[in-house]
């Protein structure tokens, strides 16, 4: 590539562009002139993945990328999709499982895998977040990289560890680029960690950062306004008791709020102190 000037730019300098700008990651291995092709015919069928019994239709599909099956369905049949699966899911493997399988999310096409849970399936309390970031999707595991570490110090400040809490988080395939996952993203997933709430049952709900406060509680507020709060989470026939807290990404940028996840977590251990565990 050459600037006007006739002078060429080091491909390094345009990595790094691209890459501020948060595209992160290769949907396919030729790139496509979308503006040297022409507009589809109005009549043209949704784009289709491969089948093992349609070769043909493969070797013409295969510069689509997987996220075209997502998106060929529509929100509401995803969402409602989503529900028939949470519903017929008995158990935290069966709805691993039934996530592995749906096709109604068009971030499983650009994440590395998926990232369901990590901590102890039985626990007291579980903890939210909004989505994986690059070391998650990586590792398939929640909360595991600069932010989940801070969180696993935050815990240890409390005598709880991940042998002690369930995490997850509201959308468990990661957003390219780490960006917010989209309202509509968010609302088909919501049924999935609604179900693993409910699977888990534990005694105490934490919502880790605004995207998970205001999914799973409602919360129109900002976080800093609504942190330290303690909600009503209605799980199926249970209520549990839910507290919105800073996310730990918030507070490595953010470092003089640590003093008020402090309290936030003084006030968990409080909650659980208090609260003999279920039988
Ligand atoms: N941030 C989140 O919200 N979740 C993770 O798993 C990691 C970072």
């Amino acid at each position: 590539m050459t600037k006007s000037t006739g002078q060429a730019i080091n491909p390094k300098y345009i990595l790094r562009w691209w890459a501020e700008a948060g595209v992160d990651v290769a949907i396919d291995d030729e790139p496509h002139d979308r503006f040297a092709e022409p507009p589809p015919a109005a009549s043209a069928p949704p784009a289709r993945l491969p089948t093992a019994s349609a070769p043909a239709a493969a070797a013409q599909t295969r510069a689509a990328p997987r996220i075209e099956q997502a998106a060929s369905s529509s929100p509401d049949e995803a969402v409602r999709s989503a529900r028939e699966l949470t519903a017929r899911a008995a158990s935290l493997d069966e709805l691993r499982d039934a996530l592995e399988k749906f096709e109604g999310c068009g971030l499983k096409a650009t994440a590395t895998q998926l990232v369901f849970s990590d901590g102890a399936p039985d626990a007291r309390v579980m903890l939210v977040g909004e989505a994986p970031g690059g070391d998650e999707d990586r590792i398939g595991k929640p909360f595991v990289g600069r932010a989940g570490q801070l969180l696993d110090r935050m815990l240890a400040a409390i005598g709880l560890d991940r042998s002690k809490v369930y995490i997850a988080n509201v959308v468990p395939w990661r957003p390219p680029g780490n960006r917010t996952p989209t309202l509509q993203e968010t609302a088909i997933c919501l049924p999935f960690i609604q179900r693993q709430i409910e699977l888990v049952d534990p005694d105490l709900l934490v919502c880790l950062g605004a995207s998970s406060a205001q999914t799973l509680l409602g919360v129109k507020d900002g976080i800093t306004r609504a942190r330290g709060k303690w909600f009503e989470y209605k799980s199926g026939e249970r209520t549990i008791q839910a507290l919105a807290m800073l996310h730990p990404a918030y507070l490595l940028r953010q470092p003089a709020q640590k003093r008020l996840a402090w309290r936030d977590l003084r006030a968990l251990a409080s909650a659980l102190a208090e609260r003999p565990p279920r039988s």
